[in-house]
């Protein structure tokens, strides 16, 4: 029994010296902080707010909000978006583009004359964008699109 309890614990000691290495490397972005510990929270960001359309980074991404959003509801009652983004017959005077079609198609295909249920909550796909330091550094490219 006495030489595979060795065994077992030059196992165990491995497997610890390993982790304690891949650990090692990870530095919290909190800083030196125990859990427990809250901090203040930082000031919001500004969010970007010019209109100029922000250009895509690959195919079929859902474009970037170039203008703040915080005050537009989106609840059972209201969608903010809608009175700019929905195709009308009232004129939109912000002349904003309209939403495409893949906006009104069910998952079924069939086409509506209202947002599918999967496009209600806009900002689940569309985020507005803050002039913010990456928090990780990062090699990012984007795809060169047409
Ligand atoms: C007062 C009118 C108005 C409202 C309300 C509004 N937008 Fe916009 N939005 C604009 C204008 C103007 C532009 C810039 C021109 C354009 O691309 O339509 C724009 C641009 C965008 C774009 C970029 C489109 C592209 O092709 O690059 C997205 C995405 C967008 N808005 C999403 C939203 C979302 C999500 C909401 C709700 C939180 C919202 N907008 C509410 C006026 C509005
Ligand atoms: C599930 C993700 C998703 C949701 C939710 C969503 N969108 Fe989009 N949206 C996209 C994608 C992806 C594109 C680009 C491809 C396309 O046009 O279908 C897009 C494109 C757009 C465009 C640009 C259209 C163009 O021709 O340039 C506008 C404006 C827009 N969405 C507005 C909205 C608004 C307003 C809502 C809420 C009512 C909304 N979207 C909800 C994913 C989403």
């Amino acid at each position: 029994m006495k030489p595979s309890l060795t065994l077992l614990a030059l196992l165990v000691a491995g497997q610890a010296g390993l982790a304690g290495q891949v650990l090692a490397g990870v530095v919290s972005l909190r800083g030196d902080l125990p859990i427990p510990v809250t901090e203040p929270a930082p000031a919001p960001y500004k969010y970007v707010n010019d209109k100029e359309n922000i250009p895509r980074n690959f195919e079929q991404q859902p474009p970037l909000v170039p203008h703040t959003n915080e005050k537009y509801a989106i609840n059972l009652k209201e969608n903010g978006c809608l009175e700019c983004h929905m195709k009308g017959p009232e004129e939109d005077e912000a002349k904003s583009v309209e939403m495409s079609e893949s906006h009104f198609l069910d998952r079924n295909g069939n086409k509506l004359d209202r947002p599918t249920g999967t496009r209600y909550f806009c900002n689940q796909c569309h985020v507005p964008q803050a002039d913010a330091k990456p928090l990780v550094e990062n090699s990012f490219q984007s795809a060169a699109l047409k």
